[in-house]
């Protein structure tokens, strides 16, 4: 009988607790034991190691397409990778995480997380050494390389988009227009998704130079008084600085177009988790079971072509854009943007959307 272990680490995003539920039901019904890590890191952290066995009582089916993490993840300012770099404690607190997993006799760990979080399990591998480790990406930035989703983006282009729904009304109610900041980081795809969704006027992304003249222009000439206008939180505009919303708002004002910002935060990370990203997140729990079974480690799930199956963790490090982190200057982060050849640019394009200069 093997012991497995579930860490959720990094933001939360909608699909976590699908993914803990699907892990916990395939694992038990392989009559493996199953624990789930409490807080991240931070539950590595404390003697004995915060974990707790997942059972149906725990962690009901009908509680699976609640967003968060049923696990949490871990508190910022708690000792973590991050924290640990800035202090000079990087080797005690790795030494400190391989120690409780040993104490835990986890024959292996799957960990769910971000770039961030899988960078970082590569980058300290050694700590996993005794055990197999699966990864899991999620995030709603969609920001990891080598695979077309990660659990949790799904969702947040629903609430994204029904955030702009919302306003659309009013809007129209009021003649003016919304500028809509999304989250995403510097990567734009959460804000092309919604912003095609919810048939935005104009969306400006990290990846693609804007021009604000264009911009206004676009809008004077569209026979509209009213719409809805995304910008990534990733953008920046040459000499102004402030929330990207705001200094585009300024710039529309200036122009005489009557606006508001508005800043749907981390409500992109909640919400009830859409059946896409249930089905998700079951055909990644499933795939790491069968990887635990076929005795891999170091890898992740990843979904290719509506294929999902596992890969190194070095291919992930490898193959994407690597930029290193600001908080842990020694480690390489990697990353992947929405690509100038994605058909959603060209087809933005074509249905009128001001989505920059890339034509
Ligand atoms: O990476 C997920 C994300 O939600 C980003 O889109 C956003 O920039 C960031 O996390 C927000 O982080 P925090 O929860 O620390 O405010």
């Amino acid at each position: 009988m093997k012991k497995i272990g579930i860490m959720t680490t990094g933001g939360d995003c909608s699909g976590l607790n699908t993914a803990i539920q699907r892990i916990m039901t395939g694992a038990r019904l392989r009559g493996w034991d199953v624990y789930g890590i409490l807080d991240g890191t931070d539950g590595l952290c404390v003697n004995p190691p915060a974990v707790i066995k997942l059972d149906d009582m725990l962690l009901p089916i009908e509680n699976a397409r609640l967003a968060g993490s049923f696990l949490h993840n871990g508190r910022a300012t708690a000792l973590n990778f991050e924290t640990a770099a800035e202090t000079g404690r990087t080797e005690s607190f790795n030494k400190q995480l391989r120690k409780s997993l040993r104490a835990l006799q986890f024959d292996a760990l799957i960990l769910i997380g971000g770039n961030g979080s899988l960078s970082l399990a590569w980058a300290n591998r050694e700590i996993y050494r005794d055990l197999q480790l699966i990864c899991i990406p999620k995030t709603i930035d969609m920001d990891i390389p080598l695979t077309d989703r990660t659990i949790g983006f799904d969702t947040a282009v629903q609430q994204l988009t029904t955030f702009c729904d919302q306003l659309m009304l009013t809007a129209r109610s009021h003649h003016r227009w919304f500028v809509v900041q999304s989250m995403g980081r510097d990567c734009g795809m959460l804000a092309l998704h919604a912003g095609v969704a919810a048939g935005a006027s104009a969306i400006l992304i990290p990846e693609i130079k804007f021009d604000i003249n264009k911009l206004v222009e676009h809008i004077k000439k569209s026979n509209s008084d009213y719409g809805i206008i995304i910008v990534s939180e990733g953008i920046t505009l040459r000499g102004h600085s402030g929330r990207p919303a705001d200094m585009i708002s300024r710039k529309l004002t200036a122009a005489g177009i009557v606006n508001r910002t508005a800043f749907p935060e981390h409500t992109q990370r909640a919400g009830d988790t859409t059946a896409t990203d249930r089905i998700l997140a079951t055909r990644f729990a499933d795939c790491a079971l069968n990887a635990i079974d076929n005795g891999e480690t170091y890898v992740m799930t990843v979904l290719e072509c509506d294929s999902v199956h596992t890969i190194p963790l070095a291919e992930f490090v490898s193959s994407g854009d690597c930029v290193s982190d600001p908080k842990i200057p020694e480690l390489m982060t990697s990353n992947a943007y929405v690509s100038p050849d994605n058909p959603l640019l060209n087809i933005a394009h074509n249905m009128g959307i001001y989505i920059g200069e890339q034509k």
